[in-house]
This record gives structure tokens, sequence and C-alpha cells, in this order.
């Protein structure tokens, strides 16, 4: 059996996405019957070569896809890879898709529409829909340790997908948790952002990138273009 699996995060092995399916996969590994053929992709790594990456996917037999939410969708790459794979239309039925997707805010809810759209896509390229796993407040996950909790469940799900060929339901719920936030940590949260609390991590990546002083920068509004 072969999988494949593209983590198309920006950072590339560097990511959260990577670091979060290693373990489902460290599962998928562990409970297979035979030993299966795993290959993992750094996409951005291979962006000068899709015809071969389109290669890779038209000989294995399950694809997994890991990528972070950038501004409400995919990274702009995995787009374009995406659109690429019209030119297998046909040649990709049979092959199972199956996503894991996380985001930086902590509600999964974030991660519900492109949930949808993914399943839309799947069938558009004529492949099976395997399911998504979907998972908010990921920013710090590339730094935790293998023994956490919540690799714990990652591992577990994939054990569980190699035995039945399934997502888990159960698990897949409990990695999404919390759905939403309750409204006693919302009040909180909006006390602690309006005292300037709450965006310490991300004022430092500004300031690191030089992008400080742009953050209020709307290029895209006609009414802030530049004169
Ligand atoms: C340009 C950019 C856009 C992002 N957009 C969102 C977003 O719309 N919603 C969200 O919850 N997180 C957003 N994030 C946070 C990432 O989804 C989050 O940090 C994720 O864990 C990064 O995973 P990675 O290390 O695999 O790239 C964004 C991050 C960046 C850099």
């Amino acid at each position: 059996m072969r999988l494949l699996v593209f983590n198309a995060s920006p950072r590339g092995a560097r990511s959260n996405s990577l670091a979060i399916i290693k373990h489902f996969l460290e599962g998928f590994e562990y409970s297979s019957r035979e030993k299966p053929d795993i290959e993992t992709v750094n996409l951005i790594n291979e962006r000068d070569d899709y015809a071969a990456l389109r290669e890779k996917l038209l000989v294995a037999d399950r694809v997994v896809f890991a990528f972070p939410l950038y501004v409400d969708s995919m990274p702009g790459f995995l787009m374009e890879f995406f659109e690429t794979l019209i030119l297998l239309k046909g040649a990709l039925s049979g092959k199972e898709f199956l996503f894991s997707i996380q985001c930086g805010f902590p509600e999964t809810l974030n991660l519900r529409p492109l949930e949808r759209y993914l399943v839309r896509l799947t069938g558009k390229f004529g492949a099976a829909y395997a399911g998504c796993i979907c998972r908010g407040g990921m920013e710090g996950t590339r730094y935790m340790p293998a023994d956490a909790p919540i690799f714990r469940k990652y591992r577990e799900l994939g054990r569980i997908y190699a035995e039945t060929g399934k997502l888990d339901p159960g698990i897949l719920g409990e990695i999404a948790n919390p759905e939403k936030l309750p409204r006693p940590v919302m009040l909180i949260a909006s006390v602690l952002g309006r005292m300037g609390l709450m965006n310490g991590y991300w004022k430092k990546q500004l300031k690191k990138n030089g992008a400080y002083e742009k953050r209020h920068a709307r290029p895209y509004d006609p009414t802030h273009l530049p004169r």
C-alpha cells in the first residue's frame, strides 16, 4: 500500500503541519498489517516540478494533505498544485484523499468552511474522500513533546484508520475540541486583549519579520490605496 503525504505548509520541514501528521502516520504504520510504503513531500520545496508530483500521485493508493489555515483558506501554492490536478481528471478514481488541517486561532470552527470545500474539491477530482482532521490553536505545536496528549490522539486516529480504513468520529471530535470557546473564556480573552496581553507572540513575529509598522496595511482595499 502506497501512502503519499503532502505537507503543504510554507514552513516545510519545520512546520506544525508536519509535526502533527507524523504522529498520525506513526499510529498508521504501527497498526498496518503490511509495512506501508510512506513517502512525505514538502510541497514548498517542489514547486518547480509539479509534473513529477502528479506522477507520484498516479501510483499512490492513499494521499494525505496536511496544511495550515492561511487567511481562512489554504496556502496559495497548494491551490496552485490542486489546479494542476485537473490534468489527472479521470485518473484519480479509486484513490483516497485524506486531509489534516489546523490553524492558529483556538476555535476549530474556523476550519469548517475549508473542510466543506475539500469535500467538494475531492469530488471534482473523482477521488474518494476519506475525511478531514481539524484542530484549532496549533501554532506552538512544533515545540511540543512527543508524549503530549494531543499527539497521542493523532496516533490513535492513525492506528484505527490503518485497521478500519475510517477516521474514528469520537477521536475526531476530541481533537476538534474546543469547536467554539465557551462564553466566559471569550469574555476573559476580550478583557486580556484590551489590556494588550494576548498578542505578545504575534507582535514579536511581526517585529522579527520587519512587518510591525505595516500591521494595519490593507493593500487590496480601494479606499486605502496609496496616492
Ligand atoms: C499568513 C498567515 C495567515 C494565517 N491565517 C490564519 C487564519 O486565517 N486563521 C487562523 O486560525 N490561523 C491563521 N494563521 C495561523 C496558522 O494557521 C498557524 O500558525 C498554523 O499552526 C501554522 O502551521 P504551519 O507551521 O504548519 O505552517 C495564519 C498564519 C499565517 C502566517
